[in-house]
């Protein structure tokens, strides 16, 4: 299987108006790249931007600047049914399945509708096509007539990857989408998804707070920070190759636990300047303990230190 690249983020930028006229970052200038049948992994601290990423991939976000490129073409550019019949291809799987889910629809209205709206398949064939798509997540087919609130957290979130399945996606993103689940229920719905990617060639775009966990799924991993990508490296090299020293606070805590960015960091002593008040230079620069002039200066740029790492931080730049 070729792992060719399919989905590139070029200058992605995404601010939203804030109070007194001012702007909030997001996104800052991302670069990043999803291949064919590989996954990307994106972690770092809640609102350093992963999810406004995802949804500018999705579409449901517009970037302010940049471009998306889905094999070559600017999404961003793409208009009423061009667009539609695009965002077949790029399917979302939500972290709440319950409150996705309409509570009155039962399990075969729910995988098929998506199937029913590009108008793929006649009312009459849905109970098969749904019974095929419970299959492929492993959930009895007799499971088509039952309503979200009789399944448990990790059936409907497969319900959620039937769903997702039904326009056959090239790509998947989960944006914490297992990460309201017990860590049990949890890996046993990422094995299903490297399951589905070795049958299926898809690509996943990966987001959940446990670092361990992603990084043991993605076959490149990027580490955000306030809306800017400081690190992107393969995801079974982060314990040993990481360089950035925000990767390096993120490390220090996770190979003890599964880390959670829900909670403070302790190897990082103070806390995230606000979304509205980056500094000017390397974003990281008031918590990191190798700050030089240069830092309050000038911002570092991705720069490649070997192929498939790429680090932000003056430490390593030429
Ligand atoms: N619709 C919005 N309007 C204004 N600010 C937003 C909006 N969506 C997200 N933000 C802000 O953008 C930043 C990134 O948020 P988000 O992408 O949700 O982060 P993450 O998913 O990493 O937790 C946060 O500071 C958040 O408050
Ligand atoms: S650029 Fe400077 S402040 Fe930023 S992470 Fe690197 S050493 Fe630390
Ligand atoms: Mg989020």
């Amino acid at each position: 299987m070729s792992h060719e690249p399919i989905l590139t983020a070029r200058h992605v930028t995404k601010q939203f108006p804030a109070a007194n006229g001012r702007l909030l970052t997001a996104c800052d200038d991302v670069n990043l790249t999803v291949c064919q049948g590989r996954t990307l992994g994106i972690v770092g601290e809640s609102g350093c931007g992963k999810s406004t990423f995802v949804k500018m991939l999705v579409g449901l976000l517009a970037p302010t600047e940049g471009e998306i490129l889905f094999h070559g073409d600017d999404i961003t550019k793409l208009k009423g049914e061009a667009l539609r019949q695009n965002r077949r291809k790029i399917q979302m799987v939500f972290q709440d399945a319950w409150a996705a889910f309409n509570p009155k629809m039962r399990v075969v209205d729910i995988v098929t509708e998506p199937l029913l709206n590009f108008g793929l398949i006649r009312r009459s064939e849905r109970a098969a096509k749904a019974q095929e798509l419970l299959e492929m997540v492993h959930l009895p087919k007799e499971y088509i007539d039952r309503y979200p609130h009789s399944m448990s957290g990790g059936q409907r979130q497969r319900v959620g990857i039937a769903r997702a399945l039904a326009l056959e996606p090239e790509i998947i993103v989960c944006d914490e989408a297992t990460c309201a689940l017990d860590v049990s229920v949890q890996d046993r719905i990422v094995e299903l998804l490297v399951e589905l990617q070795q049958k299926k060639g898809i690509s996943f775009v990966f987001i959940c707070h446990d670092v361990a966990l992603v990084q043991s799924l993605s076959h490149q991993m990027a580490v955000m920070y306030l809306g800017n990508v400081v690190e992107v490296l393969p995801g079974h090299l982060v314990g040993t190759e990481a360089l950035h020293p925000y990767t390096q606070a993120l490390i220090g805590a996770i190979f003890s636990t599964r880390m959670d960015f829900t909670k403070k960091i302790e190897s990082i002593e103070s806390e995230a300047p606000s979304p509205l008040d980056v500094p000017a230079g390397c974003p990281f620069q008031n918590r990191c303990g190798h700050c030089m002039e240069r830092c309050r200066r000038e911002k570092p740029k991705l720069v490649e230190i070997e192929q498939h790492h790429e680090v932000a931080c003056h430490l390593f730049s030429r």
